[in-house]
């Protein structure tokens, strides 16, 4: 059996002056959900555009369940797609709007009366079956898009922000439904979003692009704990940048020379002299109150509180350290409730694991 289902080689698309792809390699595995994030203009629907067939590629091979169709028209591919803007029919009703691919197959009607059904049903829609498209609300239309393009039983489904239309409960509600969707049918999805919660919550495996090209690809929680650029690392969740110089390396790990100070950190590979960036997640620094006369433990960085903001279960610090940097500090709301006051002297401790130096 193949593992991977679209195999996109080396694939760059240009319109005039306008490069909005740069030769991007991806490989998509049978059965998982992948999200393609980024900033808005990146090439996301356009790489998605082109795996379904509604572009060709200035360069490069579509290839998918191993056949390549580069040059094949979208209706002939295995693949289905939820656009951005969805349009469903506004003249047919929600059943006819979900029969309307299988009736162009010329599928008998009892059958398509069965397919219909079981794919309302999936999306939780049977008693809104005989509604006009105006006559139902955001979050309904999306389900029908979805039992509309389910309905082919396509190999790959392509979802183009399927949910941006939709307030913020909804969407958490219907990415939970797509993933339940995900779970019963079996079918591979891509998904594109530029929300990064979005991205987290669905997928298997997250592609991050940058203007055109692949920035990197992981698990949500290799982004989130293990990025490799400052690009990454500031496009997941909140993070505390430094920049720096490695004062000295080995294989095992180096000594960081930052504004607050220097830093061990367990990361090998690094070049002595070189510049980097660091990424302190808010999350990983432990604070404790400063005693005067008591000198903290080495490794530790002083600093004053000059911000505590409160967000539900968490307690953000904002600590500024003697040359000026201002870290994020956080930690979950104890029933003891803010530990510490505007003004107050703190000393913060870093798990070594959690450093993470950045290239570029
Ligand atoms: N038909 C077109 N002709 C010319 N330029 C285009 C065309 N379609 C897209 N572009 C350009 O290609 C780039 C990538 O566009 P694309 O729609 O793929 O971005 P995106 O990542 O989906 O953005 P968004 O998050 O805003 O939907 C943009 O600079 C866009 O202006
Ligand atoms: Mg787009």
């Amino acid at each position: 059996m193949r593992h991977n289902i679209v195999e996109l080689k080396h694939i760059s698309k240009s319109w005039g002056s306008v490069k909005a792809l740069n030769t991007v390699n991806l490989d998509v595995r049978k059965g998982e959900i992948l999200t393609l994030l980024g900033p808005s203009g990146c090439g996301k629907s356009t790489l998605m555009r082109i795996t379904a067939g509604f572009e060709t590629p200035t360069s490069g091979t579509v290839v998918i369940a191993g056949q390549d169709v580069t040059q094949m028209p979208p209706e002939k591919r295995p693949v289905n797609m939820v656009f951005q803007r969805y349009a469903l029919f506004p003249h047919l009703d929600v059943f006819d709007n979900v029969a309307f691919g299988l009736r162009l197959k010329g599928l008998p009607k009892a059958e398509i009366n069965a397919q219909v059904s079981a794919m309302l049903k999936l999306v939780q829609l049977e008693s809104l079956s005989g509604r006009w498209i105006n006559e139902i609300s955001g979050g309904e239309s999306q389900r029908v898009a979805l039992a509309r393009a389910l309905v082919n039983r396509p190999s790959v489904l392509l979802l183009d922000e399927p949910l941006a239309a939709l307030d913020l409960k909804i969407r958490h509600i219907m990415l939970e439904e797509l993933k339940r969707i995900h779970t019963e049918t079996g079918t591979t999805f891509i998904y594109v979003t530029h929300d990064q919660d979005e991205a987290m919550i669905l997928s298997d495996r997250v592609v991050l692009m940058n203007k055109g090209a692949i920035e990197q690809i992981g698990t949500p929680d290799e982004m989130y704990g293990a990025p490799k650029t400052l690009f990454c690392a500031k496009f997941f969740g909140e993070t505390n940048i430094l920049g720096g110089h490695v004062k000295s390396a080995d294989a095992k790990g180096a000594v960081l020379n930052l504004p607050i100070g220097e830093i061990e950190a367990p990361v090998g590979g690094l070049r002595s002299g070189s510049d980097i960036h660091v990424s302190l997640r808010p999350e990983a620094a432990s604070l404790t109150e400063a005693r005067a006369g008591k000198p903290g433990r080495h490794d530790a960085v002083p600093g004053i509180v000059e911000d505590v903001v409160f967000i539900g279960s968490r307690v953000v610090y904002k600590v500024r350290h003697a040359s000026g940097t201002v870290l994020k500090c956080q930690e979950p709301r104890t029933a003891a409730g803010i530990r510490f006051g505007v003004g107050s002297h703190v000393s913060l401790q870093y798990d070594p694991a959690a450093i993470v130096v950045l290239s570029g």
